[in-house]
């Protein structure tokens, strides 16, 4: 362990997904702010070029979270370097615009696969190293749309379903080892995550029977990115302020939407099914 006196007193927090302009790298900086040492990954370290490398709190890796390779290496090398992991926040994920009939399988297995196996791929790596310690906290990135799954994003709301569940699952299971488990679910927050949904898009293949609603479906891609949206920065602090709690949350929502979600919620399926029609052009 390489180590000085006063990391040893910081709070170990790893972050997947943290290149700049998104959730992560705001979260990154904002635990930062909150003086943790910080472990920031991305797929690539030139995403994360804005973060201090001169700075102490920072510690930038790469990663891959479809990778078991990618994982482990992570969390060994995470563990030799600081001998814990007190927090870890899985918020890498990709959003993927396409009607559920026509999208390639390749499409709907690639978004569950980086949203929820890359997920528990993360949690089974990690949870041993928390659990010998009876201490850690798990933070899993969900999103509204789960509350209220409508027309031309099916294969993201419903990853996003899947792992508010199994987030659910994990409270109960992980509670006797000591670790605490909160899902996070953001409302519409700036990011990049329109783009990199378009540049996914662009691969799809044509429509047959969707042809028609094409503007819709890559209008869907932006729909969290407007000038409205909660600026990452406002959002990443008060997460990071709900996670630091000593009893943190089982559930934290906030942003853009995220009341009118949680409302939507609990309306009688015609009118959710009408107001979705009305917003996503169905
Ligand atoms: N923005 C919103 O309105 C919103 C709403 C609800 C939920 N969320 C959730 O918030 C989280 C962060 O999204 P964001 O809005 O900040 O989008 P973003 O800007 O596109 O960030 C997504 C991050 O995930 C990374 N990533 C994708 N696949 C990965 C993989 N296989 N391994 C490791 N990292 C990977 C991306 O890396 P690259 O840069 O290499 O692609 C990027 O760093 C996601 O889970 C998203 O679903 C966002």
């Amino acid at each position: 362990m390489e180590q000085d006196e006063s990391q040893s007193q910081q709070q170990v927090v790893v972050i997947t997904g943290c290149s700049s302009g998104g959730i992560g790298n705001a979260l990154a900086r904002a635990f930062g702010g909150e003086k943790c040492l910080v472990v920031a990954t991305a797929r690539s370290l030139s995403s994360m070029a804005d973060l201090d490398h001169d700075n102490p709190n920072y510690h930038l890796e790469e990663l891959d979270v479809l990778s078991d390779q990618s994982v482990n290496e992570l969390v060994s090398s995470v563990m030799e370097k600081f001998g814990r992991i007190d927090i870890l926040v899985n918020n890498a994920g990709v959003q993927c615009v396409a009607p559920l009939a026509e999208i390639p399988l390749s499409e709907l297995q690639h978004t569950f696969d980086t949203n929820v196996f890359g997920t528990i791929r993360m949690v089974q790596a990690v949870v041993p190293h928390m659990a010998s310690r009876k201490k850690g906290k798990i933070v899993n990135m969900g999103s509204v749309i789960a509350l209220g799954a409508g027309p031309w994003a099916g294969a993201y709301s419903g990853s996003k379903a899947a792992l508010h569940s199994l987030t659910d699952t994990l409270r109960l299971e992980l509670r006797p080892f000591g670790i605490d488990v909160i899902n996070v679910v953001p409302g519409a927050i700036k990011s990049n995550i329109g783009n990199a949904a378009i540049a996914n898009y662009s691969r799809m293949p044509e429509w047959i029977l969707y042809k028609p609603f094409e503007e819709a479906i890559r209008k869907r891609a932006y729909f969290s990115q407007s000038s409205k949206s909660t600026p990452s920065e406002e959002f990443a602090n008060k997460v990071v302020a709900a996670v630091l709690k000593k009893n943190p949350p089982a559930w934290f929502s906030s942003g853009q939407f995220s009341t009118i979600m949680a409302i939507m919620y609990h309306l009688p399926i015609f009118i959710k099914d009408f107001l979705l029609k009305k917003a996503m052009k169905c």
